[in-house]
């Protein structure tokens, strides 16, 4: 492959990515000595401009112990106890298994190919997020996707395969990370149960936001142990790094022997795992901060109700179609203070170009009516 060509390609079609030096902070991002309206972050309840926390945090810390590196995976000697503690604080809230991975990437690749075999099918939604497509790719069994949320078409292939396959799993995301929708999860429980199927759901964009603690819409619905596999990520609202999969005790030891990317690969350092046990008790008592977020994603959403938006929760995508108008869109926003991507084919469908408005509970009511304007201009 040319790549200098296959780069100018990319370019001339609008679909060229390049890194960017910024620094976020709450609302705010700093990007060549200029601070923006930060609406591309997964920080949903503002947890990095909390400096309260950061320094307690620091303050339980006994630095007598190494912390800044796990030093091997945790099958060798990586499995520092402060890991399983936190598995076993996960493990109380949600009333089952839980198993910690290095990122939602890592969860999403590793655990559909380990708990799958020739022979089993996956159904999955047309949407699903890259990193389970890439977990799919390495699945030795058949895939089969449903239009986006139609549980219709769900169930038209549930008829026609459930009984070819010794195994079906249903996929979806629980809050579309594109899309900003959000699956209905009771349905999908019926219908896995009638067909019995399993049902993998991914709560990247929900745990910290959705429900009375944050713990994430199946939780929310009373189904977690309904659910066969559920992984939350801890990069976004929880302001850490990992993920953990909420599974029973069973499916807990086989990913533990069999889910390459919990196996081959150094551990989380301590000093995340620690953050992140912190933050997660921080984050099931901030129930202001989730109301806040409701309360702004409302008025934004009210406001551009003349516009193409898609979806119901914090994440609002402005569909824009084609590239060109996504490009222009975002960089009138930026001239205005405000930080938006534009979001292109392959992380969504070709045409259907957007800016994606991330909001966190670090903006105020009045910065809404500011990201208003920043559209209008
Ligand atoms: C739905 C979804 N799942 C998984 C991931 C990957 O999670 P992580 O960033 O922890 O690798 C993302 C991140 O963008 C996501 O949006």
């Amino acid at each position: 492959m040319n790549l200098l060509s296959e780069i100018s390609k990319l370019e001339k079609e609008g679909l060229l990515r390049e890194l960017k030096p910024v620094r976020q902070k709450g609302a705010y991002v700093e990007y060549r000595g200029e601070r923006y309206l930060n609406l591309s972050s997964n920080d949903y309840l503002g947890i990095s401009g909390t400096d309260d926390f950061q320094r307690e945090f620091f303050e339980t810390l006994n630095t007598n112990t190494f912390m800044m590196g796990a030093l091997s995976s945790r099958l060798l000697t990586g499995n520092d106890p402060c890991a399983e503690n936190l598995e076993q604080y996960l493990a109380e809230l949600y009333g089952n298994a839980c198993l910690l991975y290095n990122s939602g990437y890592h969860a999403n690749a590793g655990i559909l190919p380990a708990v799958t075999q020739k022979g089993d099918l996956i159904v999955a939604d047309k949407l699903v997020h890259a990193s389970i497509i890439d977990g799919i790719r390495l699945c030795n069994c058949e895939m089969k996707r449903y239009k986006h949320n139609d549980y219709d078409d769900l169930e038209r292939i549930l008829q026609q395969s459930a009984d070819k396959y010794k195994s079906v799993y249903i996929v979806t995301e629980s809050v579309f990370s594109m899309d900003g929708d959000t699956a209905d999860l009771e349905r999908m429980v019926e219908l896995k149960e009638q067909y019995n199927a399993k049902l993998y759901i991914d709560e990247a964009h929900a745990f910290g936001v959705v429900g009375e603690c944050g713990l994430g819409c199946a939780f929310n619905k009373q189904l977690v142990n309904r659910i066969e596999l559920i992984v939350c990520t801890l990069g976004k609202a929880c302001a850490s790094e990992g993920a953990f999969v909420v599974c029973n005790p069973e499916m807990k030891q086989w990913l533990i022997n069999k889910s390459r990317t919990l196996i081959f690969t150094t551990a989380t350092p301590p000093i995340n795992i620690l953050w992140t046990g912190f933050i997660i008790k921080k984050i099931t008592e901030m129930k202001t901060e989730r109301e806040h977020l409701r309360a702004i994603t409302k008025k934004l959403r009210n406001r551009l109700s003349g516009r193409r938006i898609l979806g119901d929760t914090h994440i609002i995508p402005l569909v824009t179609g084609e590239n060109d108008e996504c490009l222009r869109l975002a960089a009138q926003m930026q001239s205005n203070g405000i930080w938006v991507m534009p979001i292109r084919y392959p992380s969504v469908p070709a045409g259907q170009a957007r800016i994606r408005l991330s909001l966190t509970a670090a903006i105020s009511n009045n910065q809404i009516d500011k990201i208003y304007d920043s559209i209008l201009a």
